[in-house]
């Protein structure tokens, strides 16, 4: 996730660009840059750091241009450093671009621009675009970018800017936002309405293929194939922190909705038709594949969730022992690790004081280190010796909600790698084909937010609540109680449901609301024998299942169906409705949602 910018109009572009660009910072922060044609050239100022790096550098400078574009940089393709900021050119140094989202293809782009004499500069994969427009461009900067559009695969939403065309910006949007802001003598363009409202309120919202086309007469718009379409105005009536969170009350409810965006990203054009997985940061050898005889999950908190669903996954297909450990522990506990051990450190910020120990304290120990982490650059993903990204994009809100699930999402893409890098495994082309369908199971789940916020509001009312599952049911119910306790103050607990009876199963009371996951197919008699257990002490219990599942309905007080997903995969799609449960919960009780007490978000300190 980046956000991008841009302004075509009578007044200087630097102080709009800027302006626009601080209204995106929450849509990534680790580089910025802006471009602007000045007297029939290209200028370019960017820089790694926050906006005030960029801010301290164009002091003033490049104020004649009246069109530019700007970014504001979450790294995927690349470190955050000045080179890889945005915007990129060309070779010639004539074209720039500016991008959010990920070109899939962009290495096959690469190899077939730098064969055709084109250089490269930087480690991102926007890189190609202003090359490709600069090898289509025949005189007309729309056409160049209208004949590039068919060679992309992936997420886009572009800004195009020449040094040949000082009145023409080109805006394309595929699967990232764009919008277009309008008034009399001046166009804009954002990645996010929060940027235009300082200047107007009327927009374009672009649909998925449409590009724009910015000149001194405005904004037309047009399909792919460069045919017109008749646009309606979209006038915004909302204040800018409404704006800022996409009209959602809270940053956490933003980010649950934006999980199908986020796993789509993650799965990006790394799953191949065939099941096989490409993960550019991570450079196993069949031998060093062949070595790991042992894995062992560091993380905290709901990274450390994720790792044990990945330890039932990964023991289950690759059948190779996996510990889980809190990093915390580890860090202490004097591990049994070697060069044998792959340490999986997981970690959405990349810079928990804890895990970043844990990873080196297994590192010294002789393990090989794989890091699944949300943060380019940051120091987990230094020091690993391979990384998987989460494309899940800036988290703002303390809870952790689409980092856990692209988290999880990883852990199933490198268990596909690790089996075909081990000589194949029959299940792999199955469970390829199963994944690429999870983004959409957790878009149909989200449908299911009224029931959700119903039964939150009876869940809200208790002071105590009890998760139980078994197997990944049980790993997903540690995460259902960690969010709900954290944001809504209830005192949660989660139990393996087979452990209930040797002890907690004292504080279930009349009313105690018992939340049952019962997904896994295989354990459903088990759950199902322990719901009765706690409904004949009174529980009132809400069960989780999969639709069609209705024998469940005698035996619970409320069903929340889920999409019919192999027990395997279940635990992406079960997670969805605790998260909004919490959420709900909280903010039936008057909660500071995004800011919990005592919390922070990136725990940097033992
Ligand atoms: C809870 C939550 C935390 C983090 C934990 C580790 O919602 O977000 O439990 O998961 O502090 O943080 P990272 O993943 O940044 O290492």
């Amino acid at each position: 996730m980046c956000g991008i910018v841009g302004y075509l109009g009578p007044r200087p572009a630097v102080p709009i660009l800027v302006e626009g660009l601080e209204k995106l910072e929450y849509r990534g922060y680790d580089s910025a840059g802006i471009a602007v044609v000045n007297g029939g050239e290209l200028q370019v100022e960017k820089s790694a750091g926050k906006l005030q790096v960029l801010k301290g550098r164009l002091n003033g400078n490049l104020n004649g241009a009246r069109l530019g574009i700007g970014h504001t940089r979450w790294a995927t393709h690349g470190r955050p450093s000045d080179v890889n900021a945005h915007p990129h050119l060309d070779c010639t140094g004539k074209f720039a671009v500016v991008h959010n989202g990920i070109i899939e293809n962009y290495l096959e782009l690469r190899e077939e621009l730098t064969t055709a004499g084109h250089r490269f500069v930087s480690e991102t994969d926007t890189e190609v675009l202003a090359h490709l427009v600069e090898q289509f461009y025949e005189g007309d900067l729309f056409s160049a970018v209208l004949r590039m559009l068919p060679h992309l695969r992936g997420s886009y939403a572009l800004a195009v800017a020449s040094a040949y065309h000082p009145e023409e910006i080109v805006g394309v949007r595929q699967d990232s936002p764009l919008i277009v802001g309008l008034s009399s003598e001046e166009t804009f363009l954002a990645s996010d309405i929060p940027a235009l409202l300082a200047h107007t309120r009327n927009t374009y919202i672009l649909e998925n293929g449409e590009v724009v086309h910015i000149t001194t007469e405005g904004a037309r718009v047009y399909d792919s194939r460069g045919i017109p379409r008749d646009k309606k105005v979209y006038h915004v009536d909302w204040d800018f922190q409404a704006a800022e969170k996409g009209g959602y009350a809270h940053f956490m409810l933003k980010e649950i909705h934006e999980q199908p965006r986020a796993l789509r990203d993650t799965l990006g054009g790394r799953l191949q038709p065939d099941g096989r997985v490409k993960l550019e940061g991570v450079n196993m050898t069949p031998e060093t594949a062949a070595y790991i005889e042992k894995i062992a999950v560091i993380a905290c908190g709901t990274a450390h969730y994720a790792g044990m669903v990945g330890k039932y996954l990964m023991e289950k297909l690759l059948r190779l022992p996996v510990e889980d450990d809190i990093a915390s522990e580890f860090r202490y506990r004097d591990p049994i690790i070697n060069e044998k051990t792959l340490g999986l450190v997981i970690s959405q910020s990349g810079e928990t004081a804890d895990t970043l120990a844990g990873l080196r304290a297994a590192k010294k120990a002789g393990a090989q280190i794989l890091a699944i982490t949300n943060v380019v650059g940051s120091s987990v993903a230094r020091e690993a010796d391979h990384v998987i990204y989460t494309w899940a994009g800036p988290e703002i809100a303390v809870a952790s909600t689409k980092a856990y699930l692209t988290q999880v999402l990883a852990e199933y893409l490198f268990t596909l790698y690790l089996a075909e890098i081990r000589g194949g495994a029959p299940w792999a082309a199955d469970l390829g084909r199963q994944l690429r369908l999870v983004p959409d199971n957790v878009a149909e789940v989200l449908k299911a937010e009224g029931q959700i916020r119903e039964l939150a509001s009876r869940v809200a009312k208790h002071e105590h609540v009890f998760f139980i599952g078994r197997g990944m049911d049980y790993a997903v119910s540690l995460e259902g109680a960690l969010k709900l306790k954290e944001i809504s103050y209830i005192h949660a607990e989660a139990y393996a449901a087979g452990e209930l009876k040797h002890g907690t199963i004292a504080l279930i009371e009349k009313g105690t609301p018992v939340i049952a996951l019962a997904t896994q197919v295989e354990l459903l008699e088990k759950i199902i024998s322990n719901i009765k257990e706690v409904k004949a002490r009174g529980a009132w219990v809400l069960a989780l299942t999969q639709e069609g599942n209705t024998a469940i309905e005698k035996e619970v007080d409320q069903v929340l169906y889920l999409p019919v997903v192999p027990s395997l995969l279940a635990p992406m799609v079960t997670v969805v409705p605790l998260q909004l449960l919490a959420y709900y919960a909280a903010v039936a009780r008057g909660c500071d949602v995004d800011k919990p007490r005592n919390l922070a978000k990136s725990v940097t300190v033992e």
